[in-house]
């Protein structure tokens, strides 16, 4: 017996309650860069992260869910609302949950990374609170800790323009989000413990759609029994599909048989309006697209999500689920939408075909491409190369230019909150230097308001998919082979996607521009979680020397851990920070800071 999972677009119901609370109004003030963003809506939002039991691909396993769902719900705001986000963790072990493509304007306290936040603990909740400013598109937060999101706990953001600023297309009927992932029945700890001990996860052991194993497609391929997606839609309506690929280490090809897809958006850009039939997407990518239920509905239609490479040898199930036209006249048929096989060349070309809509608004009315970035002057630049995973003192790692990133157990952004020295240090190389691999704590010293180029080079055998947290960069140009200065004569200087996470190909060099205009500590990573969790990542400090306040203070509901777990309250009273004493607390956390440091550098100083 096949069971069916049914999809409504926009027909999902959120727990949301809409106030403008002036108690968080005032605190969020209280920390915040001035007048106006008390005008703007507050969205309240309590989730509890636990595991769930589910069978995507047959065998019973453990999966993580947010409110009882799988993936979790989606956040649907609109340009500028602020956000807050109750965390229960209800998992066996610690949580941070990361919003990947939000900016957090001067706000990296609230980025759920752990150079930015101490983990919530099994059992605790945590409140976060941040603004959606300026930005608009499709993103979709996960667990940012211990390969959780091999698990799920992700879920979908779509930010809404503001009425005020017209979409750059007609309002479409309807909004359809698809997660798309690769996947492995064994648990996300079970994974990890393999890489640990140096070895390839291999190819995974299907291909989910929203957290479903796909239609049965071939006996052979999938068991009976599967559970799969099914999206309902009216003929003729047009639909905003939103795509993310959630997945660990696999570019999927998505395609929509006998359906066109229209690009219209990329991680909160618009882009030039292009027709293609299937699409390319890499881990941590967000594409949306208008489809046009045009098709006769003689039948269902496939939907698809397969390996984007090397797909003769993925032997498994390819994702598929199923478009049901609301008149269809029967089951999808045959054959399936071509495998999409593309080699990197393929892949490459389509990637730079992908255009800004420089005269489209985005958030604000003007137009994207007033942002003239091809006429700034870059004042740093970075070649960042990846290698295969290589033994660093007996531990399989991964690095950048060399460095595995090695994370202290107090937050980086806290540890330069209370001027805790030597638990990091700002000297990440602009090259790959002549020395042997290591692990260290070495952050990109960022330049405030500087011009940042950087140029990841890929010396891996996969794909990498590169994410910046706070910014959205222009992705200038990609090649095969390896980037020199006369690279730049090919760069895009006029309509580069502004997006948070570009691929490199493997053999091949990926080049983005990035204006560092939000004064923070942020994250630098391969999406890829595998290369991820054995150290590919790096922090950047952009700090404004001009004005020490012109970020978000620390928040009140701050965890305290590592050299400053001395100024957590204890289990019982984990809950009850105050913010009407904030000064006569904020005084005393200082004393009791200042013995932690003292006693935290002496133990802590590195040998
Ligand atoms: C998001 O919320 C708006 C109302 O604010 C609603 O019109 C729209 O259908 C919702 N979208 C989804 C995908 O639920
Ligand atoms: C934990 O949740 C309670 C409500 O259930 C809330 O009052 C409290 O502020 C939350 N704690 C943190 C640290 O966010
Ligand atoms: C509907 O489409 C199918 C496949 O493209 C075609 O064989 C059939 O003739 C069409 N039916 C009508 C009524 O247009
Ligand atoms: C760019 O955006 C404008 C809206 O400002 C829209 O009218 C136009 O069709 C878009 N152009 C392309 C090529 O997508
Ligand atoms: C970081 O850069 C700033 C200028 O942007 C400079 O003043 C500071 O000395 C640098 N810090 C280190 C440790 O290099
Ligand atoms: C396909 O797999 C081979 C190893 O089997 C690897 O060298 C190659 O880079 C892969 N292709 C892509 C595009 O990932
Ligand atoms: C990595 O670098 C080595 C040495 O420069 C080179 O021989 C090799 O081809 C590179 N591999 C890739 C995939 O770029
Ligand atoms: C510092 O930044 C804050 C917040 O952006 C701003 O209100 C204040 O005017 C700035 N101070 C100076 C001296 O620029």
């Amino acid at each position: 017996m096949r069971k069916r999972a049914s999809q409504m677009p926009s027909g999902e119901s959120f727990s949301s309650s809409f106030t403008s609370s002036s108690l968080l109004s005032a605190i969020l003030v209280l920390g915040s860069l001035g007048s106006g963003l008390a005008g703007d809506p507050f969205a309240h939002f309590d989730w509890t992260v636990s595991y769930l039991s589910s069978s995507p691909l047959g065998s019973k396993q453990q999966v993580i869910g947010i409110n009882g769902l799988f993936p979790g719900p989606i956040l649907n705001i609109t340009t500028n609302w602020n956000i807050v986000i109750n965390v229960k963790n209800e998992l066996d072990e610690p949580l941070l949950l990361t919003w990947n493509g939000i900016q957090h304007r001067k706000n990296s306290w609230q980025d759920g990374v752990l150079g930015t936040n101490c983990p919530i603990p099994a059992g605790w909740n945590w409140t976060y609170q941040f603004q959606v400013k300026d930005q608009i598109g499709s993103f979709f937060y996960f667990p940012s800790l211990n390969f959780q999101r091999a698990a799920g706990g992700y879920g979908g953001i779509i930010i809404n323009n503001r009425d005020v600023i017209p979409l750059p297309f007609a309002m479409p009927d309807g909004d359809i989000t698809f997660f798309i992932s690769d996947w492995y029945t064994k648990s996300h700890k079970k994974l990890r413990k393999d890489l640990e001990k140096g070895k390839d996860l291999g190819f995974p052991d299907g291909i989910l759609i929203n957290g479903f194993g796909p239609y049965q497609y071939d006996k052979q391929l999938v068991p009976d029994g599967i559970t799969y997606q099914i999206i309902n839609v009216e003929p003729a309506k047009t639909y905003r599909i939103r795509v993310h690929n959630v997945g660990i280490s696999t570019s999927l090809n998505f395609r929509i048989q006998n359906h066109n897809l229209l690009l219209v958006e990329t991680e909160g850009s618009y882009t030039v309006q292009q027709i293609y039939t299937n699409m390319d997407i890499h881990v941590g990518q967000s594409y949306s697209f208008l489809v046009t239920m045009d098709q006769n509905a003689s039948t269902d239609y496939f939907i698809f999500a397969s390996p984007s490479f090397n797909s003769s040898k993925f032997s498994k199930a390819a994702g598929v689920a199923v478009l049901h036209y609301s008149n269809s006249q029967g089951p999808a048929l045959g054959p399936l939408p071509d495998p999409g096989e593309s080699d990197a060349y393929v892949s490459m070309n389509q990637a730079r075909s992908i255009r800004w809509n420089v005269s489209a608004s985005a958030a604000r009315p003007n137009p994207q491409g007033s942002f003239r970035y091809g006429d700034i002057t870059v004042t740093d630049v970075y070649v960042i190369l990846n290698r295969s995973p290589e033994l660093i003192n007996g531990k399989w790692r991964t690095t950048l230019n060399g460095i595995s990133y090695l994370p202290p157990s107090t937050p980086l952004k806290l540890a330069q909150q209370f001027n805790l020295l030597g638990l990091y240090k700002l000297d990440f190389p602009n090259r790959l230097m002549n020395r042997p691999a290591k692990l260290d704590t070495s952050l990109i010293n960022g330049t405030h308001k500087g011009f940042l180029e950087i140029i990841f080079q890929n010396n891996g055998t996969n794909v990498q998919s590169y994410h910046l947290d706070g910014y959205a960069f222009f992705v200038v140009g990609m090649d095969f082979g390896v980037w020199t200065e006369s690279s730049r004569a090919t760069y895009n200087k006029w309509d580069g996607v502004a997006r948070s996470t570009t691929q490199v190909f493997p053999g091949a060099w990926t080049a983005i521009l990035v204006s560092l205009d939000n004064a923070g500590i942020w994250n630098l990573r391969t999406e890829n979680l595998d290369s991820w969790y054995l150290g590919q990542e790096l922090y950047m400090s952009v700090v404004n020397p001009e004005n020490d306040t012109d970020e978000f203070q620390l928040p009140d509901n701050t965890i305290y851990c590592g050299v400053l777990s001395s100024l957590q309250n204890d289990q019982a009273q984990r809950f009850k920070f105050s913010s009407a004493s904030s000064t006569s607390n904020g005084r005393k956390i200082f004393l009791i800071a200042l013995v932690a440091i003292a006693f935290g550098c002496f133990v802590l100083l590195p040998s």
